[in-house]
């Protein structure tokens, strides 16, 4: 993977280039969530007229359905859904995490009990690079433990231990496999663990990122409950402890707002199932701020979602006919409102980049709260 800084601004923002070899990304950038090898709603073509370079598959659920090995046959994710640019696949830890008691870590790896029909898998650091090699994702996630917030001290002490212990596990594992010609386009990320105590957050940054061979770092477990401002008090600690060199990726973040508080303090890549989600629940972005499309006031609306949007949807649609396709549970409703949304965080993304090239962040950053009514 090739990582280039391409301009800094304000405070630690800073725009990069990340080269895999399915893709150039730009940053920074958000990457649309698709779990099952999908952006709901969506498929390929629609995901290349929206200009994704990248996008999100879950090891988790491609284990168990339709298997790694299948997805194998049809040449690794991209054969299989037909999405040229690059996936990055997170590694079942976090899914873990979500199915609770049908989970249990120990020093090894995870059990788990299939969400579909009660099977016993167990995960280890090793065993989810394996299913990332059959996936060929271009950037793959190490197994990591976290913790739900707030927690016993002891608790996040052994999620850092084990993450770290994990994570020396995997890259060993990878430049082993990588000698034998397995996974040698293919990227890995450490993830950094520690809630929210500076402390631990510092121990696991400096654990991971003295392991020199992963090409990015991600911040996990953040977003699970906890305070907005706790989080990005994290977020401003953590990136202190990780390299300039090499991409920072913070998992599951968030609400446009979320993005561009965290770019200031220095990530580059997100996900989350926000716009997707959100668009499926009725909720659509807006440089103004979100809308209910099911709300009455919009049923004889003949105006775009958003008259400065540029997308597919924006450009044929009126906000009267999304109501209407919302309220009668429509399948096209889904497909529009969901291109929408992920062009907003798409866009956002791109206009950040364009401020921080431009040494226009703070400029930028003012524009984007006042829009929502915000004084900054
Ligand atoms: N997605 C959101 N947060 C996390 C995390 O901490 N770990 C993993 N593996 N995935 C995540
Ligand atoms: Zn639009």
């Amino acid at each position: 993977m090739q990582f280039k800084i391409d301009g800094k601004s304000f405070h630690k923002t800073r725009a990069c280039t990340i080269k895999t070899a399915h893709s150039t990304i730009q940053t920074p950038v958000f990457m649309p969530v698709g779990t099952q090898a999908t952006v709901k709603a969506l498929d390929a073509n629609d995901m290349l007229s929206l200009g994704a370079k990248i996008i999100l598959g879950n090891t988790y659920h491609l284990y168990l359905r339709p298997g790694s090995e299948i997805i194998k046959k049809f040449g690794g994710l991209h054969g299989f859904s037909k999405f040229p640019n690059s996936f990055l696949t997170d590694s079942g830890g976090f899914q873990a995490f979500s199915l609770g008691d049908n989970s249990k870590p120990d020093e090894n790896g995870i059990m788990f009990k299939s969400h579909h029909d009660g099977s016993k898998h167990y995960f280890t650091p090793e065993s989810v690079l394996d299913t990332q090699y059959e996936l060929g994702s271009d950037i793959m996630m190490i197994l990591d433990d976290l913790v739900a917030l707030p927690n016993t001290k002891e608790r996040i002490k052994k999620s850092i231990e084990r993450t770290t212990d994990w994570a020396e596990k995997a890259i060993t594992y990878h430049k082993s496999q990588q000698e034998k010609g397995i996974g040698i386009n293919q990227n890995i990320f450490a993830i950094i663990q520690g809630g929210t105590d500076k402390e631990f957050r510092k121990l696991s940054a400096t654990q991971l990122c003295a392991l020199t061979d992963f090409d990015g770092f991600a911040i996990g477990g953040l977003s699970v409950g906890e305070p907005n401002a706790a989080m990005y008090e994290t977020v401003e600690w953590t990136t202190d402890f990780m390299p300039e060199d090499k991409p920072r990726y913070l998992m599951g973040v968030g609400t446009p707002e979320d993005l561009i508080e965290n770019i200031e303090r220095g990530v580059d890549m997100f996900d989350c199932v926000m716009p997707t989600r959100n668009a499926r629940n009725g909720s659509l972005f807006t440089t103004y701020g979100k809308i209910a499309i099911k709300n009455a006031k919009f049923k004889e609306d003949a105006e775009p979602i958003d008259k400065a949007c540029e997308c597919y949807t924006c450009k044929n649609f009126t906000k009267a006919y999304l109501n209407h396709l919302f309220r009668a549970g429509e399948i096209t409703y889904y497909r529009l409102a969901t291109l929408h949304n992920i062009h907003y965080y798409l866009t956002l993304m791109r206009e950040a980049r364009e401020a921080i090239l431009a040494d226009n962040w703070v400029e930028f950053k003012k524009e984007f709260y006042k829009k929502r009514g915000i004084e900054i």
